[in-house]
């Protein structure tokens, strides 16, 4: 079958389509033939951190397509089943954190970047039937990752209002999506005055340039909570826009890792700082349910032949991107 990997140099250098055997599902394992499939910021990650002996891998966590072989002993799954790939591995019930041994799919497990993936069957969810292949290709490991941080650690409630930086973000679709669809008041920063009309046209209340002073273009009017992934680059405005006893969640760090927090403020302020990464199979269905029952769609950017995969992640690492970029595999 035909595959996008890396193997060897380390960055996109080290991309390439290539042929590699397909694979056959196991005892509670399902092949699924993939239709499409997703970019995340992880992918340039994984290329980026391999070391020059790793074996090739398939990149990929998002994906969707339909089941064409089952192995034995599964019930629930059957060959012509339409489904979408749960890629936070072994994750199962709703747990403050993830249970040692989870990985998220895509290295060192094989990933979505292929024609066929085996997987699981325990990681695999019925496709919603209102997205098309390209919608639901896109949608797992941010809109996971969206809710989680939203509802089970921000807790989210109608009529807070929540800002997010980085609208352009695949994940910043989402929470701009879903805090609206919760009855939240949404506020974003872009660098980009298009991101920005973008944004509001996805239901943004209120845009903010992330250059500027936030607080200034709040008149400084406090938010009840920020979800921030972009890290080093905007970290110190999103505490200086939090109300006193707000909560600030974080799952990226785009712009850099290292931050650092004046303590006295922090304290004053008694802000609530959490982490958060991917979640459960608990949360990946209450999101499907979520998505399904609110009519969600997601914001797809551009979509690329498989063979194209090189080009989507240079237009991801350049972030020229408004919402998720897919690959088209079929
Ligand atoms: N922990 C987890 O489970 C998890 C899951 C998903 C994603 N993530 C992380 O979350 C982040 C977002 O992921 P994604 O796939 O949604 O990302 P993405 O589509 O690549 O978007 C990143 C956004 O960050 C903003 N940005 C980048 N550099 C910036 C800078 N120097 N200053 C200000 N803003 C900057 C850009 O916003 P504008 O262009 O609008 O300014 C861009 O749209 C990534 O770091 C990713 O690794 C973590």
């Amino acid at each position: 079958m035909k595959a996008f990997i890396h193997h060897g140099e380390p960055g996109l250098a080290g991309v390439r389509l290539t042929d590699v055997p397909t694979p056959e599902p196991g005892p509670g394992q399902v092949r699924i033939r993939l239709k499409t499939a997703g970019l995340n910021r992880r992918d340039l990650r994984v290329t980026r951190l391999a070391k020059p002996g790793d074996p090739p891998v398939v990149l990929g966590s998002d994906g969707a397509g339909v089941i064409d072989r089952v192995g034995e002993h599964v019930q629930h799954l059957h060959p012509g089943d339409e489904v979408v790939v749960n890629p936070s591995l072994y994750w199962y019930e709703n747990s403050p954190a993830p249970p040692a041994g989870h990985e998220i799919l895509g290295s060192p497990t094989d990933g979505t970047f292929a024609e066929f993936i085996v997987l699981s069957a325990e990681q695999v969810e019925p496709k919603p039937t209102h997205l098309t292949w390209e919608e639901a290709g896109v949608l797992p490991l941010a809109a996971l990752t969206a809710y989680r941080a939203l509802f089970t650690r921000a807790r989210i409630q109608s009529g807070q209002t929540v800002l997010i930086p980085g609208a352009g973000s695949g994940v910043a679709t989402f929470l701009v999506q879903f805090a609206k669809a919760a009855g939240a008041e949404v506020i974003v920063t872009s660098r980009s005055a298009e991101k920005r009309r973008r944004a509001e046209a996805l239901g943004a209340d209120r845009t903010i340039p992330t250059e500027s002073d936030w607080l200034a273009e709040l008149r400084g009017e406090r938010v009840d909570v920020v979800i921030d992934s972009v890290g080093a680059a905007t970290f110190d405005q999103c505490l200086s826009v939090l109300r006193p006893g707000g909560t600030l969640v974080t799952f990226g760090a785009t712009a850099g890792d290292e931050v650092r927090i004046d303590i006295r403020s922090f304290f004053y302020g008694q802000f609530n700082l959490l982490g958060t990464t991917m979640g459960s199979r608990d949360e990946f269905r209450a999101m499907l349910r979520f998505v399904t029952d609110r009519g969600i769609r997601p914001v797809v950017d551009k979509v690329y032949p498989l063979a194209d995969a090189g080009e989507a992640l240079r237009r991801l690492q350049d972030g020229e991107q408004f919402g998720k970029i897919g690959l088209r595999v079929e």
